[in-house]
C-alpha cells in the first residue's frame, strides 16, 4: 500500500509509512487509523506540523480537514515544536482557586520561556490547560503525562532541578 508515497513527503518518512501500514489492519477505518498515524509522525518528529498533517490527508486519502480537527482537538498533538520535557499546568476552576496561575506565572519566570516556547537549551515547555481531571490534586501540573500535585513553588524547582539533572545524564 505504500507504493503511493511520493519521495517529497518530508514527515512520512519510510518508516512511519511502515508504521502506518502495520496500523491498517487493525483499524480498517481511515478515520480510525489517523489517531495512531498522527501519533506515529509525532514520536518521529516530535510534533505534527501541518505540513504534517497535510502528508498524512494525501497518503490516507482523506480530507485534510479530518486531519486538522484532529489534532486541534487533542492537546496530546503537537502543532509547534516542544521540549524534551513538556509542563502542563491546570488552569480550570479548583486548580486556579488554589493558586494555579501564579504557579504559571512563577514557572514561566523561573524558566525564562513564555508560554507555549521552548527553552533555548531545548528542554521545556509550559503550556496552560483546562482541567486534567486531577482535581483533588490541586493546583496540579502534568509532566510528560504524570501528574505532580499539590504542587508548591518549592516543589516547582526541585523538579526543575530534577529534570535538568536526568536530561545531563541521558546527554552526555
Ligand atoms: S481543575 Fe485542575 S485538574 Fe481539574
Amino acid at each position: 500500500m505504500s507504493s503511493h508515497v511520493e519521495p517529497a513527503y518530508r514527515y512520512l518518512t519510510p518508516e512511519v509509512c511502515a508504521r502506518i501500514e502495520a496500523l491498517r489492519s487493525r483499524y480498517p477505518d481511515r478515520r480510525a487509523l489517523l489517531m495512531p498515524a498522527l501519533w506515529a509522525i509525532q514520536e518521529a518528529h516530535g510534533w505534527v506540523p501541518l505540513e504534517a498533517q497535510t502528508e498524512l490527508a494525501a497518503y490516507l486519502g482523506v480530507p485534510p480537514v479530518w486531519v486538522h480537527e484532529v489534532v486541534s482537538f487533542y492537546n496530546m498533538y503537537h502543532e509547534r515544536p516542544v521540549g524534551r520535557y513538556l509542563i502542563y499546568v491546570c488552569g480550570n476552576i479548583a486548580c486556579s482557586l488554589r493558586g494555579a496561575r501564579r504557579l504559571l506565572r512563577y514557572l514561566l519566570d523561573r524558566l525564562g520561556v513564555a508560554e507555549r516556547a521552548v527553552t533555548p537549551d531545548g528542554l521545556f515547555t509550559v503550556e496552560r490547560v483546562q482541567c486534567i481531571g486531577a482535581c483533588e490534586r490541586a493546583p496540579v501540573i502534568q509532566v510528560n503525562g504524570e501528574f505532580i500535585g499539590p504542587v508548591d513553588e518549592a516543589q516547582l524547582d526541585d523538579l526543575i532541578a530534577t529534570l535538568r539533572a536526568k536530561a545531563r545524564e541521558v546527554t552526555p
